[in-house]
């Protein structure tokens, strides 16, 4: 299976000690880490093609475009979409689901239509639809969370309804470390009649994605979650949408033709992406899709297998400890509180022996409100990690517990 002594080698940041500790870095949901692949490709696309795309006729315009269209292939194989021209590059998730919102939402939500989305979505899969209900007289509504800390699938059936126009959901939940049944929900969404959207942000990095198997209509993800750079995203389009889906953006490189009173606009992809896009964040996007497929998704899958059940039963067993989300089975996501302790105190205390854990919302407060809490420390693993560092995740814990909860230091 995976040889973790050379896959670590190729993340160079994650040899360092931080507080004197060795990095335990279990921050994965918020950023992956970038191997030295992607920090080479960039480099040398700096190094040898960088010309701006889509403009010039000299060699570095046409090598610079050559790269970044095939790189918009490469994504369409990753994720298995029917064509090239249904990639459309972003900044991130977060501006491929404003670019859903605005480009679609805006276009054919009327008073008294409904958004559905789930209760456990991320701030930047709910504020746009607030944004959008807003602006049209739409009704957002929530699928609701069943006793396990999953979404409900009843729930789900009862929120769509023949007035349901969009239903929005996360592939994987970035705090409750659940899968959510996406196929399944994207029947009750085309039941409906409704467009499906799918936010994949937690599940592009550590799952083969299928849109057609999900039977998705738009799909958005970050490069940073899947070891890429920061700063480039990709949204979905599939090609039924391309004519409804209105642009948001306006500028240079999306228009055909521009007179004094008005333009006309080039089709999907780039007519969704205007101005001089994000080249090296593209080139880095293809190099960690390259570096993916190299490791494999049957050893990455595997890995992360085995860190989550060495992990959860441990984390589980440390009295005074809460765990959010499903208590049998997880991703590697774990949010939990150390009970009547800050989780800003528990992740500082983490930190001072060396493990990266983030603290607080993870934008997604009305999950929060729904599991009674105002915020919440979470470890997020990826297959680079080890069981000697969740060993000294484990350890740190209990003692932050010991030192908390009984004064002992
Ligand atoms: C489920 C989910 N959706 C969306 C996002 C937003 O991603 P980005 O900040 O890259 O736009 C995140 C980031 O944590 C996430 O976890």
């Amino acid at each position: 299976m995976i040889n973790l002594q050379q896959v670590r080698a190729d993340f160079p940041i994650l040899e360092q000690r931080v507080n004197g500790e060795p990095l335990v870095y279990f921050d994965n949901a918020a950023t992956s880490q970038t191997p030295v692949s992607v920090l080479d490709a960039m480099r040398n696309y700096y190094l040898t093609e960088n010309a701006n795309v889509h403009r010039g006729v000299h060699t570095l315009a046409e090598r610079a475009t050559e790269h970044y269209e095939r790189v918009r292939q490469q994504v369409a194989n990753f994720i298995h979409a029917a064509s090239a021209d249904e990639i459309v590059f972003t900044r991130s998730t977060t501006e491929s689901l404003n670019l859903v919102a605005r480009g679609l939402g805006d276009q054919i939500l009327q008073p008294g239509d409904e958004i559905v989305i789930s209760i456990m979505e991320h701030h930047s899969n709910l504020v746009p639809w607030q944004e959008v209900a807003k602006r049209t007289g739409a009704v957002l509504k929530y699928i609701e969370l069943n006793d396990h800390q999953e979404l409900d699938l009843q729930s789900a059936q009862e929120q769509i309804t023949p007035q349901t126009k969009i239903v929005a959901v996360a592939a994987a939940s970035n705090v409750l470390g659940t899968v959510n049944p996406v196929k399944q929900l994207g029947k009750l969404a085309h039941a409906a009649h409704a467009w499906f959207v799918v936010d994949a942000a937690q599940f592009v990095g550590h799952h083969p994605l299928d849109v057609q198997e999900w039977d998705a209509d738009l799909v958005a993800f970050s490069g940073h979650k899947m070891y890429g750079p920061t700063g480039i995203g990709v949204l979905y389009v599939r090609e039924q949408l391309h004519d409804l889906l209105r642009p948001v953006q306006f500028g240079g490189e999306m228009v055909e033709t521009v007179t004094r009173e008005q333009t006309t606009f080039k089709k999907a992809p780039l007519g969704f992406e205007a101005g001089t896009p994000d080249i090296s964040g593209v080139v880095g996007l293809g190099a960690a899709i390259t570096y993916l497929q190299t490791i494999g998704w049957e050893s990455i899958e595997h890995q992360e297998r085995v860190l989550v059940n060495y992990l959860l039963p441990q984390i589980k067993a440390i009295d005074h400890v809460t765990m959010y989300g499903p208590q049998d089975h997880h991703t590697g996501v774990f949010a939990f509180n150390v009970r009547g302790v800050h989780p800003h105190d528990v992740a500082t205390a983490l930190d001072l022996a060396g493990v990266a854990v983030r603290a607080g919302h993870h934008c997604a407060q009305p999950l929060m409100s729904t599991l009674g809490v105002t915020a919440t420390a979470r470890a997020s693993l990826a297959f680079y990690n080890t069981k000697a560092e969740c060993d000294q995740f484990i350890n740190a814990l209990t003692a932050v517990k010991e030192f908390f909860i009984n004064g002992i230091s």
